[in-house]
């Protein structure tokens, strides 16, 4: 039994914040070209005035029923990687499953941040294969926006908003002519990194100002070696060659990290998918709505290996081979 992805989606508020109108709205002192140039970001979405974790998930798992030809009901699994939810309870994943209509079946929220999507898409997995569910929906949705110190120029300048969603269905991909479905996931975590990248406070927390702080140095230190690191762990899992692969779907947090896997997996940049330079860091979003952007312009076809590949907060880091 494999998990095979049968559709993609993805939803992006309206209101764009090119990096230009961000420095004169919010006053601070950068400038486009330092933007662009140290991380490729043009524009980032943001979230209007009610809009949440949830309305923009649901609306990105809409598209992807949509494109899958699959009804709400059929979904009996929803699983939603998050560090922006509606609220610590109940998960942001039942609000968007009363909101469909989906069910009967069972609902939550993971938070591994910028690597979330990479989590899910591993425990949906897990849940197909073993027959707990036969139908799943993979969500990351961010309002990062929301969470950002607009004084702090090292990190306000880096996110966005917005939602991507895959439905999985249980199925024949093992032993078949093309060998479909997610081939594995590779997970990984390092508390000791815990707070290079981080949200001061909580709901459970007794101080802190629920703002993101990042040593971005550092991050970018270890993103490129571990990144490296779960690529390689993966396609030797299955005795691939990185010549395999047929598209890099990254997350989308800089183009320079993007553009240094991709130079490491001897791809074209016409394979490597980009949309950090339109989406800015949407976090567990990023993967999803690069997907649901790839494949809504019919770029990946039915037996393309995909590789995905994820870090963030945590430090959490992880890979996932897919092939459509
Ligand atoms: N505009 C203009 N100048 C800025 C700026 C901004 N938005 N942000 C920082 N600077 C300044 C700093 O104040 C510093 O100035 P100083 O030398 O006078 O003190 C200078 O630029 C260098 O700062 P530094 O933080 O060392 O920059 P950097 O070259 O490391 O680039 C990042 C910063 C954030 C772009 C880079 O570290 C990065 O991409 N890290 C990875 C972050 C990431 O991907 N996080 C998400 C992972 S999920």
């Amino acid at each position: 039994m494999r998990s095979l992805i049968a559709g993609c989606g993805g939803y992006l508020p309206e209101k764009v914040l090119r990096n230009d109108d961000l420095a004169a709205a919010y006053g601070i002192e950068t400038s486009d070209a330092w933007i662009t140039d140290r991380t490729g970001i043009r524009q980032r979405h943001v979230a209007a005035p009610g809009e949440t974790a949830s309305s923009m998930g649901a609306a990105a798992a809409r598209q992807a029923l949509e494109r899958a030809g699959l009804p709400e009901a059929a979904v009996d699994c929803i699983i939603v990687a998050t560090s922006t939810p509606d609220s610590a309870f109940p998960a942001t994943a039942v609000r968007i499953q009363a909101e469909l209509g989906c069910g009967p079946g069972f609902a939550f929220d993971i938070a591994a941040a910028c690597t979330g999507f990479i989590y899910a898409l591993g425990m949906a997995d897990a849940l197909l294969r073993t027959g707990q569910a036969r139908c799943a929906l993979v969500i990351g949705t961010e309002v990062y926006t929301r969470i950002l110190d607009w004084t702090d120029r090292g990190t306000c300048v880096l996110f966005g908003d917005g939602a991507g969603a895959v439905v999985l269905t249980a199925g024949e991909g093992q032993g078949t002519a093309t060998d479909r479905g997610i081939l594995s996931t590779h997970l990984h975590s390092d508390g000791r990194f815990a707070d290079i990248l981080h949200i001061e406070g909580g709901a459970g927390s007794t101080g802190g100002t629920g703002l993101l702080r990042m040593s971005g140095r550092e991050v970018f230190r270890h993103a490129v070696s571990k990144l490296a690191a779960v690529v390689d762990e993966s396609l030797a899992a299955h005795g691939l060659a990185q010549s395999d692969v047929r598209w890099l779907v990254p997350h989308q947090a800089n183009l320079r990290i993007i553009d240094a896997m991709g130079k490491k997996l001897g791809l074209p940049k016409e394979r490597v998918v980009v949309t950090v330079d339109r989406h800015a860091n949407t976090s567990a979003a990023s993967i999803p709505l690069a997907l649901a952007d790839a494949d809504g312009r019919g770029a990946i076809e039915r037996g393309d290996l995909v590789l995905m590949e994820a870090i963030g907060g945590g430090l959490t880091w992880g890979a996932a081979l897919v092939r459509f």
